[in-house]
């Protein structure tokens, strides 16, 4: 929420499903527009607005490859969304039209390594969907192309989570030292893992200590992380 402008802005988000984020945007006071191509999915989210008795909230159906919103809002989220675009170059451009002068554009996607993943390709073999991985860099290559100018890349919410809370509690201590040899070796396994479609993990010394998973997180944050672009 800090990486947004403070409410009553104006809220677009983008691929919203049910609308659960709306709705968390709208109970925190952002006039929200939430957005989907499924009108499935704007049924669902139109029953938890009721719900939730907001009436700073609405929804529409549509493709966000194809919107024509202009300098209307403060800000855009796309949570879990964007890596299932036929082209995300259109859909950026589309959300920089969309937004004022000065407003910002939040995305927080599957990075590198996505498309590999067992559970993705069941998935679309499943259902059908369209699966990509769109890293942070992916995202900033478009967001430049469509005109954006400034540009952030943080861990995920979810990583930092795993780190404090998933570790066992032995992992959970004062980092310990470590030579700069391993340092490197791991900086650059780490570096090579999502090119090599490895997992990264691979190369989590979990006897090393927090500072360094979180130096690992930062390393890769060109590979997947949260992107926040400026108009
Ligand atoms: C993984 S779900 C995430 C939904 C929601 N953001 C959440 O976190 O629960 C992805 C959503 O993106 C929507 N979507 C996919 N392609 C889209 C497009 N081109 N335009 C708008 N929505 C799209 C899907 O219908 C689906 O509801």
């Amino acid at each position: 929420m800090s990486l947004l402008p403070p409410p009553p802005a104006k809220l677009l988000d983008l691929g919203c499903g049910t609308g659960w984020t709306s709705c968390f945007f709208a109970r925190r006071g952002y006039e929200v527009t939430g957005q989907d191509i499924s009108e499935d999915m704007i049924c669902y989210a139109n029953l938890n607005k009721d719900k939730e008795e907001l009436d700073n909230l609405h929804f529409i159906a549509g493709d966000y490859e194809g919107m024509d919103f202009s300098c209307e809002f403060n800000c855009a989220v796309f949570f879990d969304s964007l890596h299932h675009s036929l082209n995300e170059e259109d859909a950026i451009r589309m959300v920089y039209k969309a937004l004022k002068p000065g407003g910002i554009c939040v995305t927080s996607e599957p990075g590198l390594g996505h498309e590999v993943n067992p559970g993705t390709i069941d998935a679309v073999r499943k259902y059908n969907v369209i699966e990509r991985d769109m890293p942070p860099e992916k995202i900033i290559h478009a967001g430049k192309k469509a005109g954006f100018t400034i540009f952030k890349v943080y861990p995920h919410a979810l990583q930092l989570n795993a780190l404090v809370y998933d570790r066992q509690l032995g992992h959970v201590g004062p980092p310990q030292r470590r030579s700069l040899k391993r340092l490197l070796r791991t900086k650059i396994l780490n570096r090579l893992a999502p090119i090599l479609g490895i997992a990264q993990s691979c190369f989590d010394t979990h006897d090393n200590g927090v500072l360094v998973e979180i130096h690992n997180i930062m390393a890769n944050k060109q590979y997947n992380g949260i992107t926040v672009m400026v108009k």
